[in-house]
């Protein structure tokens, strides 16, 4: 993509790498816009970065979604790059029961969410002379972590989407690319400076290189062999992941 002159929404910017990405656009000179449910935490981005604005938003709220395209399309008729990062990341265990409540707010966040706010801006975004949809799916769509399984099982399905997207796009002005990261230390997790964690700033300016190109999936180096790794024999390679994820275990 074209990483300057563009006029940019970001769900998820309140913190982490959706913050980090905000940071480096805005310092590209693009008009940014943060979205977030922590309205302090809007105001204290937007504080640090003179010309960030922030609009609240519940990304797992439909009618929340409407309201806030609506305001986008009305107050930033340049808007043209949609960037989807908004996530939760809550354990599960595929192996016992699993808490319904808690799948339905994975997946309205994390699947839905990009869904319904992409379909809300779409023909908007048609109209500008060139435009981008970024979706953050993660590694785990990949290679599923075992004790993440519906967040896993959901970053899949929004990889697959965004594969669907570019295909049915290709003849218009907007394209898609995919940011699949690695484990990065922030606080989807537990910031934890655990050695097998990316630091945010390393992975935010690698993947803003990887962005100003016309890669449709922007991938660190670090996470090429899991990101290479479906096909046939994926049943022993997850396997293996989990193995050793079980025998050093995510500071949770
Ligand atoms: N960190 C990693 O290791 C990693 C790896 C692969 C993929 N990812 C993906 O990267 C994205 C960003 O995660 P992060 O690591 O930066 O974690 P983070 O620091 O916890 O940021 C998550 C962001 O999502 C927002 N969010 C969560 N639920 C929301 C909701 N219902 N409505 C609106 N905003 C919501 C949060 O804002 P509010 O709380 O203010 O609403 C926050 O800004 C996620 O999609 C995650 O799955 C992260």
């Amino acid at each position: 993509m074209q990483t300057t002159d563009n006029t940019i929404f970001i769900t998820g910017g309140t913190s982490g790498i959706g913050r980090g990405l905000a940071e480096a656009f805005h310092k590209l000179g693009n008009k940014v816009i943060i979205a977030g449910r922590r309205k302090k935490l809007l105001d204290e981005v937007a504080a640090a970065n003179p010309g960030i604005e922030g609009i609240e938003l519940d990304i797992a709220d439909p009618a929340d979604i409407d309201r806030v395209a609506a305001r986008l399309i009305r107050d930033y008729p340049s808007l043209n790059v949609l960037i989807n990062n908004a996530g939760i990341m809550p354990f599960d265990d595929a192996g016992g029961r699993i808490d319904d409540t808690q799948s339905r707010s994975i997946i309205d966040t994390n699947l839905l969410g990009p869904i319904r706010l992409t379909s809300a801006l779409i023909e908007h975004l048609k109209r500008q002379p060139r435009a981008t949809i970024i979706h953050n799916t993660s590694v785990l769509a990949y290679v599923p972590l075992a004790s993440t399984a519906v967040y896993s099982a959901a970053k899949a399905a929004l990889h697959s989407y965004a594969l669907s997207q570019r295909f049915q796009l290709r003849n218009t002005n907007v394209t898609v690319q995919e940011i699949a990261p690695p484990w990065v230390d922030t606080d989807l997790i537990r910031k934890s400076g655990d050695p097998r964690a990316m630091p945010l700033d390393i992975f935010i300016e690698k993947t803003m290189a990887g962005l100003a190109t016309d890669a449709e999936e922007v991938i660190v180096d670090e996470i090429r062999a899991l990101r290479d790794n479906p096909g046939s024999g994926e049943h022993a390679f997850v396997h293996g992941f989990n193995e050793s994820v079980v025998a050093n275990p995510i500071p949770v």
